[in-house]
């Protein structure tokens, strides 16, 4: 094979850059986080809502918005065979708003509160915590501009990221008030970047043109000291604006949420409006080198978006609110409880079989304990006797159900206690009776 073949073999075995496989027990994590998260929006009265993978690329173009960093640099976009121009989902909130106006839901009692979680891309610097392919939880309620509602997904996050074994949580919140406090703060933000534009850096040069918004976001070092001068958002919010964000704090305050006003935070999209929030936790990190580091991650982030139903093409402004968790982060902390999936259950039973004629009575006695919700474990490898009871005993299963050549002849089973050691012969189809009685 030429070297030309044989790279492109190699590369070929390789999952695309910042996407993984995720097996066994480390999607197991995953799972068991999704199910916990969906009972939590269940008892709060969410619905369920499972988007396509792919949408119109309009619908991120409007409702994100041309200068952010997920429209200009981040999407997967592809040219079908009919040339529509396709986006691999880069977040869940605009097509939870196209399929809000597309089903008619604004007919149905009002808010709408819808709960996802899946895959979602974005074509970014692939780093600890960052993935091209990575996992949101995502809650949205539409249909009414209430602050009691950003409160709720605030709260609801929090008991999330709580269950799932998070500590120190540390909410981050602002206001960005709305259509009419909006112009004049960010006028007032250009006018004081353009007094320092020979001190900012070029990408926030960029941002002074086409988002000024966006300049709060800048992380580059040289940029943080004009950044802390510059005007806050919340001295410009007109009065409807400021009682909106006054009663969500008090909301928060008497959920029992801690939470701090964070002027620069306005978040990297564009159909925000009045509240913007982002969680963190605090970990500490040991790195490779035995040192520690604490990481302080974005685990989540959401906020209000009244204009953008109108922004994708809606005849009435949407009043709504949501977030999403980012699943990858959560599961990937040093804090993380893993809750195993409900599929997923301690086995009262290790099924040993022996001989190919066992194995072919195997699925015989498999369906018996499915279709009666007995927890088995098994191993389908060629391991011995003594070997496969070895497995049981560590794994501290109580029973082992045993099939030889002679069981499968004489369509029996043996069943034996791990505790006591004492055996049992017991008919497959009296295995279930007989597994009843056992403790
Ligand atoms: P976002 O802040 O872009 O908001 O993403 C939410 C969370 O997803 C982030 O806080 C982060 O934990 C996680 N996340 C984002 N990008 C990546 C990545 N490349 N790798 C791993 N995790 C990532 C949204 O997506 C909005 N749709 C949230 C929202 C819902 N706002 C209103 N409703």
């Amino acid at each position: 094979m030429d070297k030309k073949t044989s790279e492109k073999k190699d590369f070929a075995l390789q999952s695309p850059k910042g996407m993984r496989d995720l097996i066994g027990d480390e999607w197991y994590a995953y799972q068991g986080f999704f199910e916990k998260a969906a009972e939590v929006a269940h008892y709060y009265g969410f619905k369920p809502i499972e988007m396509p993978a792919l949408e119109r690329e309009e619908l991120f173009n409007r409702g994100v918005g041309e200068g952010t960093d997920i429209v200009e640099k981040e999407m997967y976009t592809l040219k079908t065979k009919g040339g529509d121009h396709l986006t691999m989902r880069p977040e869940g909130t605009a097509p939870v708003m196209r399929a809000y106006l597309e089903h008619g839901m604004q007919s149905l009692p009002q808010p709408v509160m819808l709960y996802y979680y899946g895959p979602f891309f974005r074509h970014d610097n692939p780093q600890k915590g960052r993935y091209r392919e990575f996992y949101q939880f995502g809650l949205e309620i539409l249909g009414t501009p209430k602050p009691i509602t950003d409160a709720t997904i605030i709260n609801l996050f929090s008991t999330i990221l709580k269950d799932a074994g998070l500590k120190k949580i540390n909410v981050k919140i602002n206001s960005i008030g709305d259509a009419d406090c909006r112009g004049p703060y960010r006028r007032e933000l250009s006018n004081y970047y353009k007094k320092h534009s020979k001190d900012i850096c070029a990408d926030c040069r960029e941002r002074l043109k086409t988002n000024p918004l966006r300049l709060l976001d800048c992380k580059n070092p040289g940029c943080q000291e004009i950044k802390a001068g510059a005007p806050e958002s919340v001295g410009f919010l007109c009065p409807a604006c400021k009682q909106h964000f006054k009663e969500v704090m008090e909301y928060l305050e008497k959920m029992g949420i801690d939470y701090e006003i964070d002027s620069t935070l306005v978040r990297g999209l564009d159909y925000y409006s009045r509240t913007v929030f982002e969680i963190f936790s605090e970990t500490e990190i040991t790195n490779e080198d035995g040192t520690k580091t604490i990481s302080n991650l974005a685990l989540g982030g959401g906020g209000r978006y009244d204009y953008l139903a109108k922004s994708l093409g809606g005849k009435k402004d949407v009043p709504a609110v949501g977030g999403g968790l980012g699943v990858d982060r959560i599961v990937e902390s040093p804090d993380f409880a893993y809750h195993a999936p409900r599929i997923v259950k301690k086995p009262k039973v290790f099924f040993i079989q022996l001989s190919f004629d066992a194995k072919l009575k195997t699925f015989e006695v498999i369906e018996v304990l499915r279709k009666n919700h007995v927890p088995m474990t098994h191993s389908m490898s060629k391991d011995s006797l003594s070997t496969q009871l070895g497995i049981a005993e560590r794994m501290g299963v109580p029973y082992t159900i045993i099939l030889g050549q002679k069981e499968a002849l004489e369509n029996t089973v043996i069943v034996r206690d791990m505790e006591t050691r004492s055996q049992d012969t017991v008919k497959i189809d009296k295995l279930c009776e007989y597994l009843k009685k056992l403790k």
